[in-house]
């Protein structure tokens, strides 16, 4: 199975981050200093992925600004030798073919995956949440890719969570099939803790075929009167197998202000320019 093309949902509100989501998209909020947006286009680039197709709404045109070339701004560091900030610049609107589709509402996960379908046509595509930061080498898309390649199906990213934590997430009813990878039975939506099938929570990552786009049509709104990208996967599942892999990495909740703090400071400790900075400001913290 070969993916040539991600699409990266970015149409949303992101009330969880008001009042700063009012006129900054939350996906350009940045782990240091790069928006989240960038850490899985990279991860999508790393995956051998050359096409990204990210949705997007009209008031988030920084998005697609972001990923221009700013020649003038390139020069003006070069000329001021600052040549590490000009690759920094450029290596950010050369990653990947990256286009950008409209979601005129933001009418849920699922209904912004459809908006790419022209976009993808008949080919198998990867989907991945910006706000789902999953630190690892290989990324968490390439350990997919590995598994949809082998098993020649669509795949699911999951993370066992605790079990109070269920009710926030797409949970799968699974098999174990081999280490990490399980074939799912069926998949609901933020279950309550006493019928949800698994503590199995799928985060943001999805290898899916072109079929899917046939089931979102079919999808009537769900929770929170959104068209789910789990209510389609559930028709999906009618006709097709598909499994549930247990990712290697840390994901960080980027989708809320603390998550993304986390992911800040864990980013800045893992790095050698920030460590010891790092490890003294949150020593010297007023606890
Ligand atoms: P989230 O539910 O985390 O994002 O969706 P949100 O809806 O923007 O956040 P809150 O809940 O209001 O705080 C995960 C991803 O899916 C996109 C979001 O932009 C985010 O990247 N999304 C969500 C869409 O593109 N369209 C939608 O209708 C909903």
């Amino acid at each position: 199975m070969k993916v040539r093309k991600a699409v990266i949902p970015a149409a949303g509100l992101g009330t969880r981050f008001l009042p700063v989501t009012k006129s900054v998209p939350k996906e350009l909020l940045p782990i240091l200093d790069r928006p989240m947006l960038q850490y899985v286009v990279e991860e999508a680039a790393e995956a051998g992925i050359g096409e990204v197709i990210i949705v997007t709404a009209r008031g988030k045109e920084s998005i697609a600004a972001y990923f221009q070339p700013a020649p003038a701004l390139e020069q003006r560091l070069s000329g001021s030798g600052a040549a590490g900030l000009q690759e920094k610049v450029r290596h950010a609107s050369s990653l990947a073919d990256v286009s950008f589709v409209i979601q005129e509402e933001p009418l849920g996960l699922g209904h912004a995956v459809l908006q790419a379908k022209n976009a993808v046509g008949g080919e198998p595509f990867a989907v991945i949440l910006p706000d789902d930061i999953i630190a690892h080498s290989p990324g968490a898309l390439t350990q997919m890719l590995e598994v949809a390649g082998r098993l020649d199906a669509g795949v699911v990213a999951v993370e066992a969570v605790p079990m109070e934590l269920v009710p926030n997430y797409g949970v799968v009813a699974a098999t174990p099939r081999e280490e990490r990878v399980h074939q799912v039975h069926r998949m609901v939506e933020k279950p309550p803790v006493e019928e949800a099938p698994s503590n199995l929570a799928v985060v943001g990552r999805y290898i899916l075929p072109p079929e899917v786009f046939d089931c979102l049509e079919r999808t009537t709104p769900g929770a929170k009167d959104e068209i789910q990208l789990t209510d389609g996967m559930s028709l999906l599942l009618e006709e097709q197998d598909l499994y549930a892999y247990e990712f290697l990495g840390t994901r960080y909740d980027g989708g809320n202000p603390l998550g993304l703090l986390r992911a800040s400071l864990e980013f800045a400790l893992a790095q050698d320019e920030t460590r010891e900075a790092v490890k003294a400001l949150v020593k010297n913290l007023p606890l």
